[in-house]
Order: structure tokens, then C-alpha cells, then sequence
């Protein structure tokens, strides 16, 4: 028989306790980011039918990314690739009794068939904040409001990251009145434009030739060269979502994060007004944190009446290499600070016991070294775990050694000066 490999599925990943850490912690800044907005949390199956996918997240996902099968009721599924189809759904059985704005966020683990790289594994957790039913722009005001403050969290600021924000009712507007083009040339040059920015110019230049004329073709170059908010208002001149929110946000905090980006299309086919991502500012890391935008119609594929959604989608894996990049991912090499019980002799083995059940009921995190070791050996297991406090238990008594100070303290039972010495460090 071959022997089995011990690494996970190529693109997944194992967590061990300091990925696990750090995960928790990216996971809790989240949390708390949401609760400023009062998203409520909801979550979702991990198996869907194809069909939630196909009816339009676009042919990307369901022809090269979708890990599908046929169950054995002959039913096509999926693993979930995103969470918005999951969350339409959700949404579209109770909207009707739910008051609006309705605002809910989700931290759903994900697979995608992708060639794992620097930023882009098969598995990764995605942090979805979405809400439905805002007045128009300020649904996407809020949400882009949402993100900023959550990479603020994180420590991050204008100097990291750019929101890059575009409105597909330019692109409309683009390919029907300016470049008159079918559908199918549409969504062709849609999948052009979201890569215009990551392919060599003369590729560039190949792909656009081999779907429009050199007439056209120069109307799109013209298009993709547009490099700010004014640009764009007088190439286009139409009223639209993305002139409103730029009048709204002229005084605020937020207009510094934003930037305008032609480029900036979205690969998923329900989106119809707004779209934008996060970008690190870093040469080193320049892949795409979030991405989100609008969606007017998402519900009527559930034979529901529209109900505008709007929100975005950030990757755990992208986060961790942009906080890494800027020196902001604090230290979880080691576990949160825990007391180390040792003993020497199995004779003070009950003694522990008592100690660490009396240090629990206290609220204290304990770990009992469970069998006799010499006080070195206590002590190197102590420094190697980073604990602040070891505490020997020897006949009829313990010694607490405060291992950050050097001070120890011996004691029969627990005390006002124990507690104090415990706490002390707490509240360092
Ligand atoms: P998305 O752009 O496909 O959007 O993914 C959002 C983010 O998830 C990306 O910017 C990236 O950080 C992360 N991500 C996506 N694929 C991978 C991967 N293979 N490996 C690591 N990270 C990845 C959506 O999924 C939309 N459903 C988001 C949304 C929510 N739009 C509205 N609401």
C-alpha cells in the first residue's frame, strides 16, 4: 500500500495552534467591526445545488473554479465558492417580515479550484458584510465606511491600503451607446477589462484586437486611461450611483481611501452598479484584500421582486499577507498567558490538582504538567511556552515565581498577595 502524505489537500490548509491564533484574532477584529455597524451574524450550508452558482456568478467561476459532483440522489452540487448566492437565498425567505435596512455578516470558509500561489489558495475564509434594502449610494456608503474602519482596526491606514472604485453603469454605457457591441462581445470585454491591469500591454493589446475594430479599440484605451474622478464624470456625463456617493463623501474621512479605477470591473456577473476592491498600496503585495459592489436584481432569481443588496467579500489569506507586508500582525507565537503547575514527586500530585481546580474557579487558565519533573526542567518548559507564572507545589506549600520580574512568592493557600501578583501582571 502507498504510503498516505502527511500535508493537506494541495491549496487547503492545516491550522495548528498559532495559525489558529492568528485566525481567531483576524476573526474577533471582524467581529468587532461588524458590531460597530450592527451587521447580525448568519451563516449557511457548505453544500449548494450548481444551480445557485449558474444562474449568475459568471462562467469564471462555474466553468474553472466550482468543486461540483452529483450526490447520491442524483442532485449536481457544489462546495460554496462565495457566500452571496448562499446569502441571496437566505435573504430572499425572509425579506418580506424583516425591517430594512437589512445588514448581515458571515465568515464562511470557502473552496475555489485555483493554481495556489502568493495571496490565492483553494481554501480560504471570506469575511461578507452585506445589506439590503438601503436608500440608494447609502448602502454603499456604509459598507465601504465598514471596510476602511476594519483595516483601521487592524492599524492600518491611507499610506497601506486604496479602495478602488468604479460603476458598472459606465461600462453599460461604454459598450452600448459608445462601442455598440452584442452581449457575447460584452462579456468578453468585460473578462479584458477586469484583467487590463495584470497582463503585459501587448497582450493587452492582442486581446482587445481580437474583439473590436481599431476604431473601437481606441474608444476603450480611451476608457482605460481615465485616472480619476473627474476623468471619468466628463467622459461619460451621466448621472449614476458613483457621482452621488462622490458628492456625499466630498467632506469625509473616506474620500482620502478612494481612487478611481477603470479597471475595476468585478469577475462576477450579479454585480450592476458600485463595484471597488482594496488594494494594498505595498509593490510586494499587490493582490486585491476585498472586493465587493452592488447588486440590484440577485432576488429574482428566486422569482422575488428586486430588493437592492450591496456589500463585499474579504479573504483571510490576502489580510494576513497585507498585515504582514506593513509589520501589523501582532505575535501569536506563543499561547495567551496561562499558569505552569509542576511538581517533583508523585507525592504532590493531588496537590496540584487542588492548586489548578482552585486557579480555574478563579477564572485563571492553568496548564498542569500532570507528572513529576525536576525544577529545571519546570522552568525551561515554562520559559519555552512563555508562561509568566510557574508555581512548584512541594509538601504542604507552593511557590509562585513570577518569571517576567524575578519575585516569587510561597504561600499554604491562596491569598490577597497571590492574587495580587497574578493580577498585577494582568493589568501591565
Ligand atoms: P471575490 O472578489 O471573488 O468576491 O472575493 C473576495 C475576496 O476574497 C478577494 O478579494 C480575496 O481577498 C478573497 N479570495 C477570493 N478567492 C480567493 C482564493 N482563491 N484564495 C484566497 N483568497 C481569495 C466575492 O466572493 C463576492 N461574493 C464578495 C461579495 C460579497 N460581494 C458582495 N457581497
Amino acid at each position: 500500500m502507498n504510503k498516505l502524505v502527511k500535508t493537506p489537500y494541495k491549496g487547503c490548509r492545516d491550522l495548528f495552534p498559532k495559525d489558529k491564533r492568528e485566525q481567531e484574532y483576524l476573526f474577533s477584529v471582524m467581529k468587532d467591526a461588524a458590531a460597530l455597524y450592527a451587521y447580525e451574524p448568519y451563516d449557511g450550508p457548505m453544500l449548494e445545488l450548481v444551480d445557485l452558482y449558474k444562474a449568475k456568478s459568471g462562467e469564471e467561476l462555474i466553468n474553472d473554479q466550482i468543486y461540483s459532483f452529483q450526490d447520491r440522489g442524483d442532485r449536481f452540487v457544489a462546495i460554496r465558492p462565495e457566500m452571496t448566492p448562499t446569502l441571496a437565498r437566505m435573504v430572499a425567505q425572509v425579506h418580506r417580515e424583516t425591517p430594512k435596512p437589512l445588514r448581515w455578516f458571515s465568515i464562511p470558509n470557502l473552496m475555489r479550484y485555483e493554481r495556489p500561489q502568493k495571496g490565492r489558495l483553494r481554501e480560504h475564509w471570506q469575511f461578507n458584510c452585506d445589506v439590503f434594502g438601503a436608500p440608494e449610494v447609502l448602502g454603499e456608503l456604509e459598507v465601504l465606511n465598514l471596510v476602511k474602519d476594519l483595516l483601521k482596526l487592524y492599524g492600518a491606514n491611507e499610506t497601506h491600503f486604496s479602495i478602488l472604485i468604479n460603476d458598472r453603469a459606465f461600462v453599460d454605457q461604454l459598450f452600448k451607446e459608445m462601442l455598440k457591441i452584442t452581449e457575447e462581445v460584452s462579456y468578453k470585454l468585460y473578462k479584458i477589462i477586469d484583467k487590463s491591469k495584470k497582463v503585459s500591454l501587448e497582450k493587452l493589446d492582442k486581446m482587445i484586437s481580437e474583439v473590436l475594430d481599431d476604431e473601437k479599440a481606441i474608444i476603450l484605451k480611451n476608457y482605460l486611461s481615465l485616472k480619476n474622478f473627474e476623468d471619468v464624470f466628463d467622459f461619460f456625463n451621466i448621472d449614476c450611483s458613483l457621482k452621488t456617493l462622490y458628492q456625499k463623501i466630498a467632506e469625509s474621512d473616506l474620500l482620502k481611501y478612494l481612487k478611481y479605477d477603470p479597471s475595476i470591473v468585478r469577475g462576477l456577473d450579479y454585480y450592476t452598479g458600485i463595484v471597488f476592491e482594496v488594494f494594498d498600496k505595498h509593490p510586494d503585495n499587490r493582490r486585491a484584500i476585498c472586493g465587493g459592489g452592488s447588486y440590484a436584481n440577485l432576488l429574482q432569481i428566486f422569482n422575488e421582486p428586486a430588493l437592492p443588496g450591496c456589500g463585499f467579500g474579504l479573504g483571510d489569506v490576502t489580510l494576513k499577507d497585507f498585515l504582514i507586508t506593513h509589520d501589523l500582525m501582532p505575535d501569536f507565537t506563543h499561547p495567551d498567558d496561562a499558569i505552569f503547575i509542576s511538581f517533583q514527586e508523585q507525592k504532590n500530585e493531588a496537590q496540584a490538582l487542588k492548586i489548578s481546580n482552585s486557579l480555574r474557579d478563579l477564572g485563571y487558565g492553568v496548564e498542569n504538567h500532570l507528572s513529576g519533573i525536576k525544577i529545571n526542567k519546570a522552568f525551561q518548559i515554562a520559559e519555552k511556552k512563555k508562561y509568566s507564572f510557574l508555581i512548584l507545589c512541594e509538601d504542604d506549600s507552593y511557590t509562585l515565581k513570577d518569571l517576567n520580574h524575578k519575585k516569587e512568592i510561597k504561600f499554604k493557600t491562596i491569598n490577597e498577595e497571590v492574587l495580587d501578583c497574578l493580577h498585577g501582571h494582568e493589568h501591565e
